[in-house]
């Protein structure tokens, strides 16, 4: 547990009163401040579903926008220009700015389990779609990303946002705390959810998408901070990049892929 050792002290009267406490109740003094903090980890409050509901018109954009099309802390800043022919790793580098230090931590712990590759790749696109938007981001993301990956990864990148519903303690995945956070502590998936839920756990492909979720959940590690150079081998061999560069290869995804290029065009 980390100590915040500012609120340690001032809860015991200052830095002057605790150097007047002899070592053993400095000792019993810190056993009771931590037994303390751990009550109240315990303790989380998490919002409703109705007391998130009722912020919606409280903000100048929807929760669902992409990170690329609005700012939190103010206005949104102007973007370096992509190459000619862009590559996966051109839009890692200028454009996935507030998605890849997850995903890159989620495919660097899928690679330490010793998941497939097809599995990693999975882990390392599964959320990058959220710089253009992040309602149903499973499945925009697969979409973007099906003309360029197997059948087996974009269905992983599918299907990972409705698994993240679902706890599957055999394999390793509790229901996070971020989505009670997210989605209001007594928040029901709507149907649509819980029918892909019930297709994706009878099939064959099952474990894929759930892999993605575990490896997923353990993905915010402010201490590691993988980069993606570990992962070029693997994207050369599972990713395949058009020639003519992404956004402009005439593919069912390429206009994703532009928006993201391009996201300052008013049409
Ligand atoms: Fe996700
Ligand atoms: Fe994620």
């Amino acid at each position: 547990m980390e100590i915040d050792r500012r609120a340690f002290f001032a809860g015991l009267g200052g830095v002057s009163a605790v150097a007047l406490m002899s070592s053993e109740a400095k000792a019993d003094a810190l056993e009771h401040h931590m037994a303390f903090q751990l009550n109240a980890a315990v303790a989380k409050k998490f919002p409703t579903a109705e007391e998130i509901a009722a912020k919606v018109d409280t903000r100048p954009t929807r929760r669902g926008v992409g990170n690329l099309f609005a700012s939190s802390t103010g206005n949104v800043k102007r973007l370096p220009a992509l190459p000619e022919k862009p590559t996966l790793l051109d839009y890692f580098h200028l454009r996935f700015n507030a998605t890849s230090n997850h995903v890159l931590q989620s495919a660097n712990r899928a690679m330490t389990n010793g998941m497939s590759e097809e599995i990693v790749t999975a882990c390392l696109l599964h959320d990058v779609v959220q710089e253009l938007i992040k309602v149903d981001h499973g499945w925009w993301g697969a979409q973007m990303f099906e003309p360029y990956v197997s059948e087996k990864t974009s269905f992983a990148i599918r299907y990972h946002q409705a698994l993240r519903f679902y706890a599957d303690t055999e394999h390793g995945y509790e229901y996070p705390d971020l989505y009670r956070s997210l989605f209001g502590e007594d928040y029901k998936p709507e149907p649509y959810i819980e029918a892909t839920y019930k297709m994706v756990r009878n099939h064959k492909w099952y474990l894929e998408p759930r892999m993605v979720t575990v490896n997923d959940l353990y993905a915010f590690d402010p201490n590691v901070n993988p980069k993606i150079d570990q992962f070029v081998d693997i994207i050369g061999r599972n990713f395949k990049q058009p020639k003519e560069g992404l956004g402009y290869d005439n593919s069912p995804s390429a206009h994703m892929w532009r928006s993201i290029a391009m996201p300052d065009h008013p049409l």
